[in-house]
């Protein structure tokens, strides 16, 4: 194997033409890291806003830089021989701040405990849409929310890559699920178990949604005060997820001055939880939606229509062919 490997490199923070594709050094893996050959690469918010000079992008380490936290591919190396990922397993996963792992690649060493094998049911380019927004949404639900059967939840942004997980994981549930969306997806929103959807381009949600044991809240106040309206809708007892934590800074305060319970969110990668998503996938209990394919080249275009605020679920960056 070569030193160096094709990868979509970003020499300083910017606007998405920054982005270019390049030969960059072939990262090394290291203790329990696996080294994965990637096949492709989920696009997440936070990869845009690092891109810009916003989220992570303290941590970025080396320049060029390599963004992409989310990746399926094909353990190249293992951590050691005994090691139940081998060389050739088809796995995905999630990498974890401040290493920002540079999926945006086709190698990249993670650790092992970000790392599960692949559903089954699935090729690698829906794979690599699954971690981060999946690992987002079964925490804000299950862990942060204790959404259970029968638990009122609105879900903000429900059409969204990390909202079309939440609405399925709390239906699944059994959940009474009510989310957000433009008309255009008011039909994907009731086929993912939203027993009620609420145009927000045409009403206003707080005079129609009704009480609320628990509101996951991927908009905050970045779009029309929809954290602060949020506040409207929940029960005395319920929990307010913001999962855009620093779109809201006085949240803390709004909050309590109603005597309610809001709280961030922020996710960790978590082999074991996403082994317990991958169940569900191949069960068929939940899909996954992948709006757009780009080749890595693309990722310019991939960050552009990500940053327009309107994905239907995924968009993907397939860094190589599926091996044969
Ligand atoms: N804290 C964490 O660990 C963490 C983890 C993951 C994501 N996040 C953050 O959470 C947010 C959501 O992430 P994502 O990946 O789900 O984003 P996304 O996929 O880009 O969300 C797109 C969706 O938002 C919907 N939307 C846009 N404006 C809306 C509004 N005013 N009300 C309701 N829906 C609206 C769109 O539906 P229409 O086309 O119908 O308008 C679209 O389907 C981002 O800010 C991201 O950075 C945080």
């Amino acid at each position: 194997m070569t030193d160096t490997m094709r990868a979509l490199v970003l020499d300083r923070t910017g606007g998405p033409d920054e982005l270019r594709l390049a030969d960059a050094p072939r990262p090394q893996r290291v203790l329990d890291e696996v080294l994965v050959r990637v096949i492709a690469a989920g696009v997440n918010p936070i990869d845009a806003k690092t891109r810009a000079g916003r989220g992570v992008s303290g941590a970025l380490a080396a320049w060029p830089a390599v963004l992409g936290f989310d990746f399926a591919g094909i353990v190249e190396q293992a951590p050691y021989a005994a090691h139940p990922l081998r060389p050739g397993d088809r796995v995905y996963g999630m990498g974890r701040v401040p290493r920002v792992p540079g999926s945006y690649a086709e190698y990249l060493a993670v650790t092992s405990l970000s790392v599960a094998p692949m559903p089954e049911s699935l090729g690698f380019v829906e794979a690599a849409a699954i971690p981060l927004a999946a690992l987002t949404a079964w925490g804000a639900v299950f862990d942060t929310a204790k959404v259970r059967a029968g638990t009122r939840v609105l879900v903000h942004a429900g059409a969204g890559g990390v909202g079309h997980f939440a609405v399925q994981f709390a239906a699944h549930a059994g959940a009474e699920v009510t989310a957000t969306g433009s008309a255009r997806n008011t039909e994907f929103l009731r086929s993912l178990g939203a027993s009620r959807v609420i145009d927000y381009t045409s009403e206003r949600f707080e005079q129609v949604a009704g009480e609320q044991d628990a509101v996951i809240d991927l908009i905050g106040n970045v779009a029309d005060d929809t954290g602060t309206r949020s506040l409207e809708v929940l029960h005395p007892d319920g929990v307010l997820v913001n999962v855009p934590t620093g779109s809201w800074p006085t949240m803390a305060e709004e909050a309590a001055a109603r005597g309610l319970r809001a709280t961030g969110y922020v996710v960790a990668p978590d082999a074991r939880v996403l082994a317990e998503i991958t169940r569900l996938i191949d069960d068929g209990a939940v899909r996954v939606h992948v709006d757009r394919e780009f080749p890595l080249a693309e990722g310019a275009e991939a960050h552009r229509r990500l940053e327009a605020g309107h994905v239907r679920g995924k968009l993907v960056l397939r860094v190589a062919p599926d091996p044969s």
